[in-house]
């Protein structure tokens, strides 16, 4: 049987930067997956490019049943050290908006990175390989079953990720090695998901599908934990929404839940419409089209039973009123999502109350450490996901 020190399950994100940082400390690390292609989903992330932090990450950008879990291992791996990693690299990046950093060419340099650093701690690759059965050895290390042979290891890293993308490779191995051990599973959902509505609520909106505006974007109550709002631009599909500001809020939306869009967040309708009625002889479809995508202004006015022709000074205050209300809180209820097909990220999983947020460490079982996405931790759109995976991965890297 091969022995290590450390038998991380998953060469993606996490586990290369938990691989690599324990193998610097001088540490036996083994780096099991399953996938022929490596870290597939850094390959795809940010359109090729991988958005790979954000310069704002902070505890706020997480959603979690434990929202202070992941305040530590942020705290001691922040975006800047991850640009000094890429500095030693000479991997070029620029700043895209909101703080999302992006490398200047290829995904491929974040791959590469992570590689080289794990070359450099001398750790051994095993993939593809398959992990067939984990043991506990009696409280001296584990015992995996792989496609490559039998491996022991006084400790075990999991970081085999979510379920969004199968096809890519995402399994649900983290959830049942959490659970043969005991621990309990936030119940995973597909998150950064667009938004789907039933045929019949969709139907007057089928016709605008690739009009994509800014927009205010909100569910939930305030006072909740599950309340979210952003103002990002909104895109609308054949079956329903998406665009980065309805992938933020599908992260806090609860079925059976609405949600509230102001299509013009920057005006305000009711009192702008209210005036033009005294100082224009315009038609409302050539004003509203000043305010939204022209497809957008029409659709709209059709829906609340309003000719584009009619002319501004000849509508009712009261009809302006209940148009300028609907532009500013659009209510709509979501029948689901396009699931983890499409699903960037997986919010839940592996239950934090549990783990030890200095080191990612389980409470239950000494020496067994789960990180990255496989965590109820979810981050944001726009690189937080990443740099959760790499400080979650640099907590358990140098605790292990
Ligand atoms: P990750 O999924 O990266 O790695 C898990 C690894 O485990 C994989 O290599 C997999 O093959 C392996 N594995 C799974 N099951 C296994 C098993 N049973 N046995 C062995 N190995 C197994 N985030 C961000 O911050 N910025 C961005 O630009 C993007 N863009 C983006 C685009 C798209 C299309 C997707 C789907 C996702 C993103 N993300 C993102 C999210 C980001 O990719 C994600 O949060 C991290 O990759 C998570 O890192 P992990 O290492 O935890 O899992």
């Amino acid at each position: 049987m091969e022995d290590f020190d450390i038998a991380v399950i998953g060469a993606g994100a996490a586990g290369m930067m938990c691989a690599a940082v324990a193998g610097q400390r001088g540490r036996r690390v083994v780096l099991i997956d399953h996938a022929a292609r490596l870290a597939e989903k850094i390959r795809i992330s940010g359109g090729g490019r991988c958005n790979f932090t954000n310069l704002q990450a902070s505890p706020a950008n997480f959603l979690s049943a434990n929202p202070h879990f992941c305040r530590s291992a942020l705290a001691r791996y922040t975006p800047r050290d991850f640009l000094s990693l890429l500095k030693a690299h000479r991997v070029s990046w620029h700043e895209k908006h909101r703080g999302q950093l992006f490398c200047d060419h290829s995904s491929e340099a974040i791959i590469d990175l992570l590689k080289a650093e794990c070359d450099t701690g001398k750790v051994a690759w095993r993939r593809p390989v398959a992990v067939d059965a984990v043991r506990h050895a009696n409280g001296s290390g584990f015992a995996l079953d792989t496609s490559a042979g039998p491996i022991a290891a006084r400790a075990l890293v999991v970081a085999t990720g979510g379920l969004s993308i199968p096809k890519i490779g995402a399994t649900d191995f983290a959830y049942r090695v959490a659970k043969q051990f005991g621990h309990k599973l936030v119940e995973p959902r597909p998150a950064l998901v667009p938004l789907t509505f039933s045929s019949d609520v969709w139907a007057p909106f089928t016709v605008l599908s690739g009009v994509s505006l800014e927009v205010g974007v909100a569910t939930g109550e305030k006072k909740t934990k599950v309340a979210g709002s952003f103002v990002e631009d909104l895109l609308f599909t054949h079956r329903g929404l998406s665009g980065p500001g309805v992938l933020q809020i599908s992260s806090y939306w609860q079925p059976g839940e609405p949600i509230r869009i102001d299509l013009l967040p920057d005006r305000e309708p009711v009192a702008e419409l209210l005036r033009a009625k005294s100082a224009t002889k315009r038609q409302i479809g050539n004003l509203i089209a000043e305010w939204l995508p022209a497809r957008l202004a029409h659709a709209w006015l059709e829906t609340q039973g309003l000719s584009p022709e009619a002319r501004v000074a000849d509508l009712p205050d009261k009809t302006l009123r209940r148009l300028g209300e609907a532009f500013s809180v659009w209510t709509l209820v979501p029948s689901g999502t396009e699931g983890y097909r499409k699903a960037e990220v997986t919010k839940g999983g592996v239950d934090t109350r549990e783990l030890s947020s200095a080191t990612m460490m389980s409470e239950r079982v000494p020496g067994l450490y789960f990180i990255g996405e496989a965590v109820d931790v979810t981050g944001w759109l726009g690189g937080y996901n990443f740099q959760w995976a790499w400080a979650s991965g640099v907590a358990a890297g140098e605790a292990a």
